[in-house]
């Protein structure tokens, strides 16, 4: 079971709830990756899938940037696909282009038709993914309480994305797929997202703190298509986290547009990425808190704009309860590990006084 949090209720979980906190926390989406030379290290041994399949390697890499930069939150390490092959995708991730070290995934049978969506299996994760829910206990071991650690699933869209395109290709199928086969489409994000609360189900139930979707790639949709194809999943998946007791986190890009809409869905914490300007997301966010939106590509320039850049976004977001620091979207290969430590000293050294 989830052990408690030591001490006081901590500083994530509370401004999740738009609690006031002693301070601004700070995590930051793929804080686990290959810009650490210790994360390095592991997969020079162990391929991706090999690492998202053991919990002793899974709670070593989850723990590793909380012990190194001294972040607020841990986050699980998996993906958001590691459930396709329960549901009959082949599954791969490529060795990434030399210099370039990017594996993107891979779907050797991807979703094409309406018999194709019919065949996936909706997973059972005590059954088929027991290493995320061991990897979960092994974490909590290895923090001990000094974090909470974030859950997570990929959004239905987003997910969808990869699973009927094959890999990270675009969306043209997938969206000619909402416009030519509307029942195909529902019945594909219907399979998503069942799989995706019992995933948060399990996942809470095993010990983690907080649950956050990631629907990356939610811009990608028209508002008459969010209206029709994700946002009825999403507030599914939304009500199925309230009912664990533990808050919810809703992250996507290229959605400021449907920011007052996108607070109606349930979720406890919208975040945002950098294209809005942080105080005018607080503000249009209606009643949820609000994470992000620091451009991750700030942490490769010069360090002393990385810090000053932070500040101003601290100070941006005002002292209103229920703000997070983090990135508008995930922490890029090539990031010097000393920018991450100054921008996460700095955010934490933030007082209004
Ligand atoms: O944030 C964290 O530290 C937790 C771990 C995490 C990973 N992937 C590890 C990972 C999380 C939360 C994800 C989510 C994820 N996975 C998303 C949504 C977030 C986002 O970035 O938009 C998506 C779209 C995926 C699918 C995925 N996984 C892609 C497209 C790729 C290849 C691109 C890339 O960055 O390499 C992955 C691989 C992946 N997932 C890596 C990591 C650390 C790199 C694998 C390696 O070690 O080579």
């Amino acid at each position: 079971m989830r052990p408690p949090m030591s001490g006081t209720p901590h500083r994530f979980l509370e401004a999740c709830r738009q609690r006031p906190v002693d301070r601004t926390p700070v995590w930051m989406m793929r804080q686990a990756g290959r810009y650490q030379p210790s994360y390095r290290a592991v997969r020079e041994k162990v391929s991706f899938l090999e690492l998202c399949r053991s919990p002793e390697l899974i709670a070593k890499v989850t723990a590793a940037p909380i012990d190194e930069f001294g972040f607020d939150a841990a986050i699980l390490f998996s993906d958001i696909l590691v459930h396709l092959p329960a549901m009959g995708l082949e599954l791969s991730f490529e060795k990434g282009e030399k210099g370039k070290g990017d594996g993107g995934p891979k779907i050797a049978n991807p979703v094409r038709t309406r018999a194709d969506v019919e065949a996936l299996r909706v997973p059972d994760p005590t059954k088929d993914l027991p290493y995320v829910l061991d990897g979960i206990r092994a974490i909590n071991a290895a923090l001990a309480g000094r974090v909470p650690l974030i859950g997570f699933v990929g959004g239905p869209f987003t997910v969808a994305s990869y699973a009927v395109e094959g890999g990270s290709q675009g969306f043209t199928r997938l969206k000619t797929m909402l416009y030519a086969d509307p029942a195909a489409a529902h019945a594909l994000f219907e399979k998503l997202t069942r799989a995706a609360i019992v995933q948060i189900e399990e996942q809470v139930a095993a010990g983690a703190h907080a649950a956050q979707v990631f629907e990356s790639w939610l811009g990608e949709l028209a508002r008459e298509d969010l209206e029709e194809f994700s946002f009825p999943y999403l507030a599914r998946i939304a009500a199925a986290v309230r009912r664990t007791n533990v808050p919810s986190v809703l992250f996507s890009t290229g959605t400021t547009a449907h920011l007052e809409r996108m607070a109606q869905l349930g979720y406890d914490v919208l975040s945002v990425d950098w294209r809005i300007p942080i105080a005018e997301a607080r503000a249009r966010a209606g009643g949820a808190a609000v994470q992000g939106n620091y451009d991750s590509t700030l942490l490769l320039g010069p360090r002393d704009v990385a810090v000053k850049r932070a500040v101003d976004l601290v100070r941006a977001a005002g002292p209103r309860p229920g703000y997070i620091f983090n990135l508008g979207h995930g922490i890029q290969v090539g990031t010097p590990t000393e920018n991450v430590k100054a921008v996460v000293e700095a955010v934490q050294a933030f007082t209004w006084k």
